[in-house]
């Protein structure tokens, strides 16, 4: 699988994207500050992450998503570990991820590729988005932030 970074003058894969988060307004208020990655196939973006540098030491995953059809493939798990390598070659100490409380899925995928759970952001979803965001569901309340020490 090859990962190529977008340039700015490429388009944002807003689509994807809203597979991971729920309005453009909430991507565009980390995705100018980001770097975009991307997995493709036959010209189609099918994969993504955004990276975006927190402090000298941690860079968070923003936004990582994988297109329905080509989900449960090893293809997100694949992206985790490309994310870490790319932090930890340019000399960062960890990474971070950020998930919704009910994202049951999602919190044990990152904790199965070495992500631990460090902060939870209470009432995040309520107060950062207009609607009510249901997962599993479960009303999204807080945000769990994960993060992973790169050696
Ligand atoms: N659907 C299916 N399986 C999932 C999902 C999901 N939404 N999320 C996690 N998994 C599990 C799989 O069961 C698998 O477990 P296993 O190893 O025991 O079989 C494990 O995660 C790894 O599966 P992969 O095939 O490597 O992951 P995938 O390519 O499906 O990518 C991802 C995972 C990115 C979460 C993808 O399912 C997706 O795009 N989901 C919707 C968007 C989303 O929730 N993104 C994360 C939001 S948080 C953020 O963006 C910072």
């Amino acid at each position: 699988m090859k990962v190529r970074q977008l340039t700015r003058q490429e388009p944002i894969p807003y689509d994807l994207l809203l597979v991971a988060d729920e309005t453009i307004e909430a991507i565009d208020k980390y995705i100018k500050d980001s770097e975009i990655f991307v997995i493709e196939l036959k010209e189609k973006v099918i994969a993504v992450y955004v990276l975006q540098v927190m402090d000298t030491h941690m860079m968070e995953i923003k936004n990582i998503a994988v297109d329905p059809a080509h989900q449960g493939q090893g293809i997100g798990t694949f992206l985790l570990s490309d994310a870490a390598q790319k932090a930890r070659e340019r000399g960062f100490r960890a990474i971070t991820i950020g998930t919704g409380d009910a994202a049951r899925k999602q919190l044990d995928l990152y904790q199965k590729v070495g992500f631990k759970i460090f902060k939870v952001k209470k009432n995040f979803f309520p107060d950062n988005y207009p609607d009510p965001i249901y997962e599993n569901g479960i009303l999204l309340r807080d945000m769990i932030l994960l993060k992973k020490d790169l050696k």
